[in-house]
């Protein structure tokens, strides 16, 4: 299918990897209503097609997004905002996305371009990234999450002082605080993300996606029952075949092959 904002293709052996590229060069990626109805769709024909292990969301080298898109927030009142929930359908797609889904970002990552990235598994930063939740000085506040988010992943200080000055945060100090899972050259960017991706596609499918369902169940319960949740879903894993296979193959010492059932 062909999108006016994203670029789809898909990598690796067998074409396991989807790979969603925002594309409004002219406004740096900023992110407006087709945009989101765009990517909504990739996710979901991703999200259906049984041979898709893994999801890498990016943009460009300048910008991941610098943001939602400020002129069509600027006319819109209270009232508009608040009937048409803005920032609610489309955008919570991909936190709920099942599929594991990587941000591989490179430049601005700002506002609605923070929170996506966030939204997604894990953030490969390239050396130029530059993260932040500059809204303040537009005179409102983070919308899709960024207060919650951010400060689940850097802690209240940093968090705090991001938000309240929209200060930007290097690649570096994004890695050391948490929010990115590595940094690496801008032009490797992509390679990275996709040696990551081919590692998660190779092993079995049902098994990252209860894994990702059990992490991201921390950010949402109590330890205990976090803890209880993910003890019943390991259990779950001992009824798959790919469970038989991977120990079998460990025991004949050989790689194992799953099926994803
Ligand atoms: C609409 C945007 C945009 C945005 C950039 N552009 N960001 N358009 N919405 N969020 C457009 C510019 O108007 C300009 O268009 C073109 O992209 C290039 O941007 P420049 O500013 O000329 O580039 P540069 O000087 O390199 O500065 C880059 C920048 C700056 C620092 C990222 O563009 C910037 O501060 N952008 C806004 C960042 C921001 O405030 N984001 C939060 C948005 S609020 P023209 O036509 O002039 O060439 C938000 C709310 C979240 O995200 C709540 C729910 C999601």
């Amino acid at each position: 299918m062909a999108y006016e904002n994203i670029l789809v293709e898909t990598k690796g052996a067998g074409g396991g990897i989807g790979i969603i590229t925002l594309d409004r060069p002219e406004a740096l990626n900023a992110l407006n209503a087709a945009l989101i109805t765009d990517l909504g769709q990739a996710l979901d024909s991703y999200e259906a097609d049984e041979n898709i292990g893994c999801i890498i969301l990016t943009g460009s080298n300048k910008a991941f997004a610098a943001g939602a898109d400020i002129s069509e927030m600027a006319p819109k009142s209270f009232m508009d905002a608040y009937r048409e929930n803005f920032i609610t359908d489309g955008w919570e797609r991909v936190s709920q996305c099942r599929k594991p889904i990587i941000a591989a970002v490179a430049g601005f990552a700002l506002g609605g371009g923070c929170e996506m990235a966030m939204m997604c598994d894990m953030i490969i930063a390239a050396d130029n990234a530059k993260f932040g939740q500059p809204e303040i000085n537009l005179g409102v506040i983070p919308g899709a999450g960024g207060t919650q988010r951010l400060t689940r992943f850097v802690g209240k200080s940093k968090a705090m002082e991001m938000i309240l000055t929209g200060r930007m945060m290097s690649a570096e100090e994004a890695e050391r605080a948490g929010l990115a899972s590595r940094v690496v050259p801008v032009d490797d960017l992509l390679e990275e993300a996709i040696g990551v991706a081919e590692k998660i596609c190779k092993l079995s499918q049902p098994m990252t996606m209860i894994a990702k369902e059990c992490v991201n169940r921390a950010y949402e319960t109590t330890l205990a029952e976090g803890v209880r949740f993910e003890r019943r879903m390991f259990h779950s894993t001992f009824s798959t075949e790919d469970k038989a296979e991977g120990m079998a193959a460990f025991l004949e010492k050989r790689t194992a092959k799953f099926k994803h059932r």
